[in-house]
């Protein structure tokens, strides 16, 4: 009895030191990345930014804010709360993939300005006292002290513009220019890099103002124009994504990620939304190993948007999702969605005709060229060949 008891008790004890070894090997390999922890003031210092503006994103894992820097490069700061292993190993990963990412190039998405990990307060006591104001006499003394206790990855990141989410698309020209830039990027990231996003919804895809006319691509020996129409597409967010590059496969290995999958199943449209179910779609198509390349996730993601986007599904039925919070505040005010509806009706069975037998977005890219609809906003012409 006794010597099972010992055996018991060694056998918990081998596991707990190599779970402390495992959450400490965590902690050393973002310091190796990011460096030692700093306090706020040696950071804003030490990184050459100036002010901390406004938040412009919220979540479990942290905020996202408005910075400037001493140069005048406005910057979006991602402060990630470094609670558990799994949040040390996410930051990481995040600073992996958006350093490695910057062999695309590429205009169609924010890249990382730098990183670092911070010590102490990091957000300032008018945001602290609002915070508290709005969770109540409890969480204040709580949220204080977690803010004070918790060491905080903080990214840097080049500012892109509004979610798609909320941005009114105001014209059919617009939502061309913006679904043929999100496919253009998502081809040349698969040319360059393997490249699957995974979590394309309309949250992580940014569109700001530009005076730019047209953006030129290079891919597959080809020259790609496509037109602006006044906006460009930025990507933001590779929490989820794959890539494999000189260095070897990088992954967000999701097969442990129990809440992402089976949303669709468990509930009525009420409970989910649309890109829940491509989580489950994803999962289908790599048979649950999400370290191979399965271009086909990229196509996901682009037959999403054209529901997100046109209220049309595939059978061209009226999408049972609801439309993008920009078209919902426009409907409560009484308005009408800018892009009439037998258009957008039109749009959507045009597209997902071309896009019927694609697997990756690649080839959906190729029938975008060939077809009528996107004439004006891409063209191609082949590389002049230099003798
Ligand atoms: N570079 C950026 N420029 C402008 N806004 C940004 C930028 N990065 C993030 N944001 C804003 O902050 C929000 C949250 O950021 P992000 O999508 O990176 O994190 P998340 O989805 O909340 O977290 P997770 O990394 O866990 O998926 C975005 O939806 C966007 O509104
Ligand atoms: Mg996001």
């Amino acid at each position: 009895m006794l010597h099972i008891e010992l055996r018991r008790f060694f056998f918990v004890l081998i596991l707990a030191k190599r779970l402390v070894a495992r959450f400490q090997a965590a902690k050393d390999n973002l310091e190796k990345i990011a460096g030692i922890p700093m306090t706020k003031k040696d950071f804003l210092a030490k990184k050459m930014v100036k002010r901390i503006g406004k938040e412009i994103g919220a979540g479990a894992y942290g905020n996202v804010y408005q910075a400037f820097m001493n140069d005048g490069q406005e910057v979006a700061l991602k402060v990630i709360l470094l609670r558990k292993q799994i949040d040390y190993e996410s930051a990481t990963f995040e600073i992996n993939i958006m350093t490695r990412l910057k062999a695309l190039a590429s205009e169609n998405m924010t890249n990382l300005v730098d990183a670092g990990v911070v010590k102490g307060q990091f957000l300032s006591f008018f945001v602290i006292f609002k915070m508290s104001y709005i969770l109540g006499p409890f969480p204040q003394n709580s949220k204080i002290r977690e803010e004070n206790e918790t060491l905080k990855a903080v990214f840097m990141i080049e500012m892109g513009g509004k979610q798609l989410e909320e941005y009114l698309i105001n014209s059919p020209d617009e939502f061309l220019s913006i679904f043929t830039q999100i496919c253009i990027f998502m081809a040349n990231g698969e040319k360059i890099l393997e490249l699957e996003h995974r979590d394309a919804h309309v949250s992580n895809i940014l569109v700001e103002k530009t005076a730019k006319e047209e953006t030129e691509y290079v891919l597959n020996s080809k020259k790609y124009f496509v037109k602006n129409n006044n906006l460009l597409v930025k990507f933001i967010d590779f929490g989820q994504s794959r890539i494999r590059d000189e260095h070897g496969i990088l992954f967000g290995d999701l097969r442990n990620n129990s809440d992402l999958f089976g949303q669709a199943l468990r509930g009525d449209p009420e409970d989910h939304d649309l890109h829940q179910t491509v989580y489950d779609q994803m999962e289908i198509a790599n048979g649950k190993d999400w370290s191979k390349f399965t271009p086909a996730t990229n196509v996901f993601w682009l037959k999403y948007l054209v529901q997100k986007l046109t209220g049309f599904d595939e059978n061209g039925d009226p999408s049972i999702f609801p439309p993008t919070e920009a078209v919902q505040a426009e409907m409560k005010k009484g308005k009408e969605n800018p892009l009439q509806e037998n258009l957008r009706k039109e749009f959507a069975a045009e597209i997902y005709e071309k896009m019927k037998n694609c697997k990756s977005a690649i080839e959906t890219l190729v029938k975008f060229v060939e077809c009528e609809l996107f004439k004006d906003v891409l063209k191609q012409s082949e590389l002049a060949v230099l003798s």
